[in-house]
């Protein structure tokens, strides 16, 4: 059997927990800080249909090949992608995918802990009603003062990431795995809870209308590249965070059910927190196409008048914290399960990566532009290269029937679909956002 098990190699407990490790992975700040607000800024509704239909056409095509190159290889994404490409008779420099993947988590970390250290500062000030009662200047100007504050910037991201190192140390089942069996269900109460309060508070029709009515007039070539990068990065593809999840599903569970049902539970989360979010704007006369404030600008207007406000708001920043929380242990576990095979200890494996990231988190808050460049250089170029590598790997060099073994609870009509446009319509279509993510950023 091609995916037998290693011995003393780590597996979920249980099926429901690869699913819910992968969700968490998926749903983060990508979900409830960046989607909502690009979906905002790029007029809503179209946008919004853009968004989806590169969810599947590219991302759920691309995401069942990382899956499955890590249950295949059963190790972490070097040593995956060294195996496969020894069973395929391909060149070792396929081993590349997984290096720049565990660069590219680490750099990820570098500035996604100090938004979510935002966050736990918009909890504090949330649970102390910090916002009640205060007019929207001095609300929204308590962002900047935050953007401005390195030395409490610094604790919230020390904090972050000393929680990340926690729950990774503990391992792959008794950390990753138990945390997000707790946290999970937690994230799902709390935005079903919000989603009911703005339904309750909110201007709920004019939220649906906005993400929901499509005018393609308002669709630019520019939104659509937007649309397609988010759909990677929301789904945490190229990088070798669902592949090594992958290597710990247990062989006999469905790789493309797997992926359905996270992808669909992603997207589906992604437009809840919209539902939740844009009525909240609406009812309180703001805009919402404000950019990257929204989430820490205007919601906290948005609460500061409304019943329940206090504990309301509280709740919503948790939701963020825990959907942070529950990717960026997805983010470092890639480069720990690498150092690990190179005979590291766990513990060693979490110190030494944890205190990289912590010391780059350090250099965001204090430089804006290493900020936008790790952002920049991770989501425009390291993470569309990894997929289309993924892609053309798979597609290509790995072979129909070595591919349809460990893909086999499809038809073979669909089978053949998603194989067609692993070959031809992913890499494509990765092609674009990358020549036009390259292109943007030299200016022309
Ligand atoms: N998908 C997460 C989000 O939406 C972020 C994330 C976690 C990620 N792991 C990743 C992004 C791997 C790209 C690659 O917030």
């Amino acid at each position: 059997m091609s995916t037998q098990q290693p011995v003393n190699y780590p597996v979920w407990t249980h099926r429901w927990t690869y699913i819910l490790a992968t969700t968490g992975a998926a749903v983060g700040l990508g979900n409830i800080w960046k989607f909502p607000y690009i979906a905002g800024e790029n007029g809503g509704g179209a946008f919004v249909l853009m968004y989806l239909f590169c969810i599947m056409m590219l991302g759920v095509p691309i995401m069942m090949a990382e899956v499955l190159l890590g249950r295949k290889g059963r190790a972490n994404p070097v040593h995956s992608m060294l195996s496969q490409a020894r069973v395929a008779g391909a060149s070792k420099l396929w081993a590349f995918i997984g290096l720049m993947g565990v660069a590219a988590g680490i750099m990820i970390l570098m500035y996604y802990s100090v938004v979510a250290g935002w966050s736990l500062e918009y909890v504090f000030q949330s649970a102390r009603s910090s916002y009640i009662g205060q007019d929207a200047q001095t609300i929204a100007a308590g962002f900047g003062d935050l953007a401005q504050n390195s030395g409490r910037q610094l604790l919230w991201h020390t904090v972050f990431i000393t929680a990340t190192a926690t729950i990774v140390g503990l391992g792959v089942t008794r950390g990753i795995g138990n945390a997000v069996n707790i946290l999970m269900p937690i994230l799902f109460a709390l935005l079903l809870l919000l989603l009911w309060y703005a339904f309750k508070n909110g201007e709920f029709q004019q939220g649906l209308d906005f993400m929901f009515a499509a005018d393609f007039s308002k669709l630019t070539g520019q939104s659509v590249l937007v649309a397609m990068g988010h759909a990677f990065f929301t789904l945490s593809l190229g990088m070798g965070t669902v592949m090594v999840y992958g290597s710990y599903m247990s062989a006999d569970q469905s790789i493309s059910s797997a992926v359905v049902v996270v992808a669909g539970l992603d997207t589906l989360i992604a437009l809840i927190a919209g539902m939740a979010i844009f009525p909240l704007v609406f009812a309180s006369g703001l805009a919402p196409g404000s950019g990257p404030g929204l989430l820490f600008e205007t919601l906290p207007i948005a609460f500061s008048g409304m019943w329940g406000g206090a504990f309301f708001g509280t709740g919503f920043f948790v939701l963020v914290a825990i959907a942070a929380l529950s990717s960026s242990i997805s983010l470092i576990e890639p480069g720990i399960a690498w150092l690990e095979k190179l005979g590291s200890s766990r513990l060693m494996a979490t110190v030494g990566l944890s205190v990289l990231c912590w010391l780059g988190g350090i250099a965001s808050i204090y430089s804006n532009t290493v900020f936008d460049t790790l952002d920049f250089l991770t989501a425009n170029i390291m993470l569309p290269l990894g997929g289309l590598l993924i892609a053309l790997f798979v597609g290509w060099k790995l072979g129909y029937t070595r591919v349809r073994k460990e893909v086999n609870t499809l038809s073979s009509g669909l089978f053949n679909l998603w194989f067609i446009s692993l070959r031809f319509i992913a890499p494509a279509g990765v092609l674009v956002i990358f020549y036009h993510s390259v292109k943007t950023s030299l200016g022309y």
